[in-house]
């Protein structure tokens, strides 16, 4: 039985708003749901003066109501400053949506997860965020909570992949039980470095495949 989506969940399906990605965003995040595995992608370009959002654009690699939402508070962000795109809900974009089935729920809290991770990621790179505590293990780890391996479509600390997790002098040192020729190595490195490099307190990263 298909599932009950509202014509505007359809039309923004079948044609989303502002897909793809900006090669040369001013900050980017990478989001995936614990509940299904989905990911999505999140780039902005954001003036520097006035905090708004000038362009944003996303790739979703999640379902119909991934991709409706997606296309929804993307469309809401647009213009927005970064305070006022922070407090777009996933509640706000399913009801712009005219509803979704509760089962899908996740779909778009993930897709204003990947906005949320956007608007972090451009105010750690510019030094904008007011509390700043310090990293702590605990800290990194529940970012890693954040890395998917594409492979199993799960996080890294659910499949059990974080070996060590090492902080020393602003060095953050993440030791992963998989093999260094991991199909993914490359794609999980590069998300661990995204995720753990913008941290006010931190200036080097290394990650070890030890598996
Ligand atoms: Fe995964 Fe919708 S089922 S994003």
């Amino acid at each position: 039985m298909p599932l009950p989506y509202s014509e505007k969940v359809m039309e923004h399906f079948r044609h989303p708003q502002n897909v793809g990605r900006i090669e040369d965003a001013d900050a980017k995040a990478v989001e995936g749901s614990p509940a299904c595995g989905d990911m999505v992608a999140v780039y902005l370009k954001v003036d520097p003066e006035g905090l708004r959002i000038e362009d944003i654009k996303f790739e979703s690699y999640g379902c119909a109501s991934n991709i409706a939402t997606g296309s929804i508070i993307t469309e809401m962000a647009k213009g927005k400053t970064l305070e006022e795109a922070k407090k777009i809900t996933w509640k706000q974009a399913s009801e712009a949506l005219g509803g979704l089935p509760p089962i899908k729920t996740h779909c778009s809290v993930l897709a204003v997860d990947g906005l949320r991770a956007a608007i972090q990621n451009y105010e750690e790179r510019h030094g904008l965020v007011k509390e700043r505590v310090p990293t702590t293990v605990e800290v990194v780890r529940k970012r890693l909570k954040h890395v998917m391996n594409p492979m199993v479509g799960l996080d890294l600390v659910r499949t059990k992949s974080v070996k060590d997790i090492e902080l020393s002098d602003g060095t953050v040192r993440v030791v992963l039980d998989l093999p260094s020729d991991h199909q993914f190595a490359n794609n999980i490195r590069e998300e661990i470095m995204e995720k753990i490099e913008p941290l006010w307190d931190v200036q080097k990263v290394i990650v070890d495949f030890a598996g």
